[in-house]
């Protein structure tokens, strides 16, 4: 389903046992409305469902309107049953169980706060390393997912190691931060490449936490790379750049996870 009901221009008035609509197995969610302060899904888990634990970076509530399950919410257990409100304020990890058919509002609120612009001084520099990563991207990558697994060991298991170990995910990621580089300043062209890898990144479940350990660790293997060539300018623009594109990546994952919720 999938689909949003009305629009915020429109009068908007439902039963929401006539919305409700369960699969065999899984979840079926449908956007009730949404406007640029705040989104209201309908979600219907089928019996047996189970959501992992993840977290919004939005508050969001949610009102029960049939069913019973189980919300656990930072650790804690939160019986649910029809007339059952939570309150989860933003980036709360949680993760949600249908006993049976169970179907619930969720509603976001706040907006996401306001893109930062990059500086054009950051652009300036950051499109003026491309050539150097097209030449040592892999190298900078293949060090960088070495530190990684070094430092953070526990995020290796969301990786596949065979493309690791013959190189395509390194490759990919360098292929990656090239184009970005590339075309900081025009994000409309790497559109695609955005949307693979922010479903690779949901199947994989990678969250908005671990973005600033993969940025660690990038800008640690650039910096050893490049040696001297690292200078502290173009490892502050890198910084920022980096930090805008892991906005990018994690507002856009976001979403994803609210659909597939
Ligand atoms: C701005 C930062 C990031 C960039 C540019 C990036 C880039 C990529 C690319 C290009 C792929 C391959 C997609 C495909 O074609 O299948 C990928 C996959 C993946 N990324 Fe990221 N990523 C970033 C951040 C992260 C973070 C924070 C994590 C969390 C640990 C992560 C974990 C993964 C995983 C687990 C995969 C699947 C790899 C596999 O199949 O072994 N990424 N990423």
């Amino acid at each position: 389903m999938n689909n949003t009901v009305t629009s915020s221009n429109d009068f908007f008035a439902a039963t929401l046992q006539d919305l409700i609509e369960y699969p065999t197995s899984g979840i079926l969610s449908k956007v009730l409305l949404k406007d640029k302060n705040s989104q209201y899904s309908l979600f219907c888990l089928a019996t047996g469902t189970t959501i992992d634990k993840h977290t919004s970076t939005r508050n969001a509530v949610i009102t029960i309107i049939e069913g019973t399950g189980n919300l656990n919410l930072e650790g804690k257990d939160i019986a649910l049953a029809p007339g059952v409100l939570v309150f989860m304020p933003a980036n709360t990890p949680h993760a949600v169980q249908a006993q049976e058919n169970l179907a619930f509002v969720l509603s976001l609120s706040e907006t996401l706060p306001a893109k930062k612009e990059i500086s054009q001084q950051t652009i300036d520099i950051v499109k003026s390393t491309a050539p150097i990563l097209k030449q040592h991207g892999q190298k900078i990558t293949t060090r960088m997912y070495e530190i990684m697994f070094h430092k953070h060991p526990e995020v290796k298991a969301q990786f596949d190691m065979s493309a690791q170990a013959n190189g395509t995910q390194p490759a990919r990621l360098a292929t990656a931060v090239y184009s970005y580089a590339t075309h900081i300043d025009d994000l409309k062209a790497l559109k695609a490449m955005v949307e693979k890898i922010a479903h690779r990144h949901v199947e994989t479940h990678v969250l908005p936490e671990e973005y600033p350990i993969v940025g660690e660790c990038l800008l640690q293997a650039i910096k050893e790379v490049l040696g001297d060539a690292a200078t502290e300018e173009l490892m502050t623009a890198w910084t920022e750049a980096y930090q805008a594109l892991a906005e990018v990546f994690i507002n856009r994952e976001q979403q994803l996870y609210q659909t597939t919720f």
